[in-house]
């Protein structure tokens, strides 16, 4: 037997319970959690909390229970206390109204239960879109060493020979449906062969962009992004992890050491790099602004046009997060975006970044991640417009653009909320044309409320039917990071709060140029006033639980949507920095 001694930690007598006698708190703990058979060895070693959100209502965590196990495995080999515990967890197809509207309760849930039960570090298990970033949220406000664990991204299927995943593919093939260029039958068929295994989304959508932005952030284990879920890599990922959370414990690695300006900015640039989804962009805003960093979106779109999409998976490119797996995942970006990149940001690893992409395996020749001189699209994925549409900014991804739709000016056809939108748009009298505008309103933070993923508006049935694709967009509301289209989001201050959107009617034209980063409506300042003055917004209200909370303290896109009541009280560093 070794005589090593084990690593200690604060463990089990962090956080008492307050019973007025700090001794009695702790004999009472231990007496009540030796009933599930623990020994005093056991009880004196560093606790690693692991965040379990699997959940019958999320098959993108189907797999949290082969991660728990494994992440305990390498917590005991490091000599640690494995601890598991819930907290709410969050599936994209299984929240009503939108996922986005539980984040943050997901991330309050998160920091409360790590602030309030005694743990050295933590694991945070999460996959699904938004659960990565309550998760990181909650982490940076609670202040423990913290380390994230993705579930990883499920299999593709196949049908009729065609390789498949969700959910890029579900909106293609629900297109084609809509079109009736596919029958009842065959978009039966489908849904069976979308979603192959559990795990999260196989392209780059909102997942796998959280999964690649965390580890770019240095708060994922170096290569622990790509691995699919039901794959032995993603198993070792999983016990690394638990062993470096030990080790993290031991350090006091805090997650207001590794999440930094620098290392913010490190995430941006992969956001661009990977034509990754325009929500990475509102929720790296939340997580930089629980830490008082700011983004600056300005800055943004300088990164953005100095920084090529290397990363051919759909919807810009072609291929699945397996692919990019296999190609070597985010070290093997990383290294050719190396003179991009802060390389002096620390990671969990207590190495820097720099340190992890000297030694992480050779390149190889490959066709998923593009050298900087060849690739999938000559700038970021993201663009950021301004104008007397959006003073406050709007988001659209230019690589997943049509690129004859990037200059264009044309008629807004109109629809006041989502639910207008469902009545009017697959009307056949509605007055609609391949060359007009759709507008979107009220669908914005406080709008609908949650800002859910309707910006990406339906091609209306009978241009859909006469073959046409895509059409310009504009919303306050998101879009999957699944989904393609030239489409125009985020737009801030949303209508519901009174945002020059709330006052284009039906017949307005609209110009949208990339060119100039422009998003505007042809409409004067003054008679925009008028419409204004003629029907005021009232910031939507609640009377009572959550929903009251969240509308009265959800804050715009361009603060991440986050509760202002949890950013950071003082701003005080502004990326990127020039
Ligand atoms: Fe969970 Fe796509 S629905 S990652």
């Amino acid at each position: 037997m070794s005589d090593k001694k084990p690593p200690q930690g604060k463990g089990l007598s962090k956080g008492l319970t307050n019973y007025g006698d700090s001794g009695f708190s702790l004999f009472l703990r231990k007496a009540f959690i030796k009933g599930a058979g623990y020994t005093d060895d056991a009880l004196s070693r560093p606790v690693i909390g692991i965040v379990n959100t699997g959940s019958g209502y999320n098959p993108c965590h189907g797999n949290a229970p082969q991660l728990i196990e494994a992440v305990k495995r390498g917590v005991m080999l490091a000599g640690g206390l494995p601890v598991d515990f819930p907290t709410i967890s969050v599936h994209e197809s299984f929240s009503q109204p939108t996922s986005m509207y539980l984040r943050n309760l997901m991330s309050m849930d998160t920091e409360e239960m790590i602030r309030a039960q005694p743990m050295d570090a933590v694991v945070l298990i999460g996959g699904c879109d938004k659960t990565v970033p309550a998760q990181l949220m909650g982490a940076a406000s609670a202040g423990v060493p913290a380390i994230q664990l993705v579930t990883g991204s499920m299999l593709t299927g196949a049908h009729r020979g065609e390789r498949v995943g969700a959910c890029t593919d579900c909106r293609r093939y629900w297109g084609r449906y809509r079109a009736e260029e596919i029958d009842e039958a065959e978009i039966a068929e489908v849904n069976n062969k979308l979603v192959a295994s559990v795990g999260t989304c196989s392209v780059m959508g909102t997942a796998s962009t959280m999964a690649c932005l965390t580890e770019a952030m240095g708060m994922m284990i170096p290569g622990g992004a790509s691995a699919p879920a039901v794959t032995a890599d993603r198993v070792r990922v999983a016990e690394q992890t638990g062993a470096t959370a030990v080790a993290m414990a031991a350090a006091g690695l805090t997650p207001q050491q590794i999440i930094t300006g620098k290392s913010i900015e490190n995430a941006l640039r992969v956001l661009l790099a990977i034509g990754g989804s325009t929500n990475g962009i509102v929720h790296l805003t939340a997580i930089a602004g629980r830490l008082g960093i700011e983004i600056d979106l300005a800055g943004l779109d300088r990164m953005s046009r100095e920084t090529p999409v290397l990363v051919d998976l759909k919807p810009s490119g072609q291929h699945y997060m397996e692919d990019f797996h296999k190609a070597g995942g985010m070290p093997a970006l990383l290294r050719e975006l190396a003179p991009l990149l802060h390389l002096d940001a620390l990671t969990v690893t207590g190495r820097t970044l720099g340190e992890e992409l000297q030694a992480a395996p050779a390149a190889f020749e490959q066709d998923v991640i593009r050298p900087r001189g060849t690739p999938i699209y000559p700038a970021g994925g993201l663009a950021v417009l301004r104008g007397n549409l959006a003073p406050g900014g709007a988001i659209i991804k230019q690589s997943a653009a049509n690129p004859e739709l990037m200059e264009h000016e044309g008629r807004a056809v109109v629809f006041e909320d989502a639910e207008d939108m469902a009545r009017r748009i697959d009307d056949e009298n509605l007055d609609v044309r391949a060359d007009d505008v759709l507008v979107l309103k009220r669908i914005g933070p406080t709008g609908a409320p949650g800002m859910p993923e309707a910006g990406y508006m339906p091609i209306p049935k009978k241009l859909a039917r006469a073959g046409v694709k895509d059409m310009v967009r504009v919303s306050d509301g998101r879009m999957s990071g699944t989904a393609a289209g030239t489409i125009v989001l985020h737009v801030t201050p949303e209508a519901a709060v009174g945002g020059p959107l709330a006052y284009v009617r039906n017949g307005d034209r609209i110009r949208l140029s990339l060119r100039e980063r422009l998003i505007e409506v042809q409409v004067s300042a003054e008679e925009l006033a008028r419409r204004a003055a003629e029907a005021p917004q009232a910031r939507p209200e609640a009377a009572r639980g959550y929903r009251k909370l969240f509308l009265q303290s959800v804050t715009q896109a361009d603060q991440g949507v986050d509760f202002d009541f949890l950013r950071a009280a003082d701003m005080t560093q502004k990326v990127p920095e020039r």
